[in-house]
């Protein structure tokens, strides 16, 4: 395969660069291994959003762990500011970390409830050592105020903040050590669609204010929409397109992202009023052993004889909108 955004955003100097990236799990007791990410290649240029879409099992969080060294390549890199994050000695990878975040889904197990949500933003600070205690003290409070939280809340417990407010803080905690990249693991998923309407216009703004690069992985279609520059199709550890946003959503090329797109339309300007998660018919086959070929051909409505035996390359379609497919074509 080859490095798709390597050459789509290769002009704006990506921050980062993902290259043949493969994370396979070992299966206890056997030689088999899941292929959670098998062969992707891209780049995000330095202040962009990509989403990564795709339904559940196809690799989403896998490849946001990696993203930030928290799960090692089993081939492949992955490159910030263009060096192989996984090639650095461990320690200079921990101090590294600071500049790239993660988010996860439950907004309510990432945070420790003995302790004050103010402790717990300031921790990171604590951590890298950075300036006094009333300094750091001072710039916790600071970044919860940003995000909304209020020196009264900031002295409350996890548990007597609300799930929105638990998901402002755990954005207040990643934010506070000033990182160029975050990644969001369906950071919006676990609330109610009115706050995740909130927090996403929150994340917006928190880019612009910090220049942030920001990879959100999300099976909610409507979310990757309303943030993303650029959007990934995740299918079975492999990418099936990738290109802008508008153009994905516009006409998209892949039978993948055109059923995901049909299963769940994607109403504007009242996205946020519905829940408009992936539902495919079938059941997405195992990444233990993927189907021979195209791996989306045992669910694809137009697969032939060609997708068994043939594996789809990885071609650009139109310009900067990359597909594996081996019918799709574009208009464009
Ligand atoms: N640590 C692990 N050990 C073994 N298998 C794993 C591990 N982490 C993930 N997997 C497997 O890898 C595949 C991809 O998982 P992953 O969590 O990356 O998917 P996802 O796209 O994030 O799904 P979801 O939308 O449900 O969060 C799945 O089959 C999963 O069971
Ligand atoms: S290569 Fe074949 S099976 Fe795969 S998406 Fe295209 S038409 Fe469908
Ligand atoms: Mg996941």
């Amino acid at each position: 395969m080859s490095a798709p955004a390597a050459r789509t955003t290769a002009a704006a100097d990506p921050i980062i660069r993902v290259q043949a990236l493969k994370i396979h799990f070992p299966v206890r007791g056997s030689d088999e291994t899941i292929k959670a990410v098998d062969g992707v290649s891209f780049a995000v240029a330095a202040g962009e959003t990509l989403g990564v879409i795709g339904e559940s099992g196809s690799g989403k969080s896998t490849l946001g762990r990696a993203l930030v060294g928290l799960i090692a390549p089993s081939a492949g890199t992955v490159e910030q500011r263009g060096e192989d994050i996984f090639a650095l000695p461990a320690r200079e990878l921990r101090r590294r970390r600071r500049d790239f975040q993660i988010i996860f889904q439950d907004p309510h197990a990432a945070l420790n409830p003995r302790r004050r949500v103010l402790a717990s933003v300031r921790e990171p600070l604590d951590i890298a050592r950075e300036g006094g205690t009333a300094e750091r003290q001072a710039r916790a409070l600071v970044m919860l105020e940003r995000v909304g939280i209020g020196a009264e809340q900031a002295e409350r417990y996890p548990h007597e903040l609300s799930g929105g407010q638990k998901q402002r803080v755990n954005i207040a905690r990643a934010l506070v050590l000033r990182p160029s990249i975050l990644v969001a693991d369906e950071a919006t998923s676990a609330l109610d669609v009115s706050i995740q309407a909130d927090i996403l216009n929150l994340y917006l703004e928190l880019q612009a204010e910090f220049g942030l690069t920001y990879v959100c992985i999300t099976h909610d279609l409507a979310v990757a929409m309303h943030i993303s520059d650029r959007i990934a199709v995740m299918y079975l550890g492999r990418f099936m397109e990738y290109g802008p946003t508008a153009a994905i959503s516009r006409a998209p090329l892949h039978p993948y992202t055109k059923a995901l797109l049909s299963a769940e339309p994607v109403a504007l300007p009242s996205r946020f009023a519905q829940d408009a998660r992936i539902v495919l018919q079938g059941e997405i086959p195992s990444p233990i052993a993927p189907p021979s070929g195209c791996r989306f051909r045992t669910r694809c409505p137009i697969a032939a004889d060609r997708c068994a035996a043939e594996e789809p390359a990885w071609r650009e379609a139109a310009p900067g909108h990359w597909i594996a497919c081996h019918f799709a074509v574009s208009d464009a």
